[in-house]
């Protein structure tokens, strides 16, 4: 470690984690149940072959519920719930039509053919994480008119999933081996608000201009962690949160952010963006709050506005920092700071270790940012 100084203005908590080097965790990514093993069957190693699986489970004890799947737990007082994870199964059990929430996940599904989810028309939330799910019939997800929440991470998806039903609002398909993109996938999705499409294969040459057509809704886009070299094209302007952390990003497109309003949290950690690749005012976008650029190759601290509150530039080159020329407002302009704090830049939190700074922090930065809470050098 270079050197470290912490400047603490009052109250100062979030800094405890990233003092002692552990990343804070990344919003809108949930924590998945680990699979639990079966007791009467040790599993040291990652079964290759079908024969490896370890058996189904036993059926539990009859349920209430005539029509409940022997192999399922159908909860007596939560009736539109059916718990069928983490049981060994190789397919999808028959659902009753009774049921809306549906529990599927750490199984060994390996595909959804045509009759799954037959009859059970009212299903709105589909769990089936962690499982093997390499096929999709194109018949099966349009079948489900109430279907909201589709949870397929940790699959072995090469495509994303055709004739997804119109009234979906979570897409998760993270950690697939997903490389494709259909055209007309998400073009009648109005109602989506989250696309997780994060630790996939997806490069630059999959995102046409039409491939996010239609989701006038969206709010997050996670596209963290596949091998993209550019940013995606005409993503939808109502996107709120742009995570493309860990890809191979150099350069922004100038103007770039402008296209989207409402864009408060850019998540850019660990690509390969350099001041070249960096057109001057490309952060510069008035209703950003929080900004990650830790991990890239950036020597200069890019433009920012008066509102953004969370700044994360830590492990790049940047040698020198001068506040009055990063400043967002004329720092003599508010001498009356109490009477202006409209004008005041909001920015509460900023980070710049291993980067080439040595402590102490410049005057100038602290005269500016009258509100940070906390600087890391
Ligand atoms: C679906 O419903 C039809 C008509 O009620 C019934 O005959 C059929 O067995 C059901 N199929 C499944 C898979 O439950
Ligand atoms: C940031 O944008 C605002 C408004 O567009 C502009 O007035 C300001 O000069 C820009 N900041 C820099 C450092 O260019
Ligand atoms: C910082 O930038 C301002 C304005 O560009 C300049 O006047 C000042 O001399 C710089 N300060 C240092 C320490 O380089
Ligand atoms: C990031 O910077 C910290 C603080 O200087 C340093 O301890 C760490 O090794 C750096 N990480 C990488 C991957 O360079």
């Amino acid at each position: 470690m270079r050197a470290s100084f912490f400047w603490f203005l009052p109250l100062l908590l979030i800094l405890a984690s990233v003092a002692q080097g552990q990343p804070r965790p990344k919003p809108g990514i949930r924590r998945k149940p680990k699979p639990r093993p079966t007791p009467s069957f040790p599993q040291p190693h990652e079964p290759a072959e079908p024969t490896d699986l370890p058996p189904p489970l036993p059926p539990g004890p009859p349920s209430v519920f005539p029509d409940c799947p022997r192999e399922c737990y159908c909860p007596p007082d939560f009736p539109s719930a059916l718990y069928c994870d983490s049981r060994n199964l190789r397919k999808v059990p028959i659902i009753p039509p009774r049921i809306h929430y549906l529990y599927l996940q750490n199984n060994f599904i390996t595909e959804l053919p045509v009759e799954s989810f037959k009859n059970a028309t009212g299903l709105r939330w589909i769990n089936l994480d962690n499982n093997r799910i390499r096929k999709v019939d194109q018949r099966v997800l349009e079948k489900l008119p109430g279907l909201a929440f589709l949870y397929m991470d940790k699959n072995q998806l090469e495509e994303v999933p055709s004739a997804l039903p119109r009234n979906l609002e979570q897409l998760r398909l993270s950690q697939n081996l997903i490389s494709r993109i259909p055209p007309g996938v998400f073009s009648k999705l109005e109602n989506l608000l989250l696309l997780d499409l994060q630790h996939n294969r997806l490069s630059d040459g999959v995102f046409k201009a039409d491939t996010f057509q239609g989701l006038k809704n969206l709010m997050q886009l996670n596209l963290a962690h596949n091998i993209l070299r550019r940013m995606p094209p005409k993503v939808p302007p109502a996107i709120h949160q742009l995570y493309l952390d860990s890809n191979k990003i150099e350069t922004i497109p100038s103007g770039y952010f402008k296209d989207f309003p409402n864009l408060a949290f850019i998540r850019m950690n660990y690509n390969k963006l350099s001041d070249r690749g960096l057109p001057k005012n490309s952060f510069n976008i008035s209703n950003l709050l929080v900004l990650h650029l830790s991990h890239n190759k950036i020597s200069n601290v890019p433009a920012i506005s008066n509102k953004l509150e969370h700044l994360y530039l830590n492990n790049n080159s940047i040698e020198k920092i001068n506040g009055t020329q990063i400043c967002p407002s004329n720092l003599v302009a508010f001498h009356d700071f109490s009477s202006d704090l409209e004008n005041v830049p909001h920015l509460r939190y900023l980070r710049l270790d291993g980067n080439f700074l040595k402590p102490p922090i410049p005057l100038d930065l602290m005269m500016c940012f009258r509100l940070l809470q906390s600087v890391v050098i």
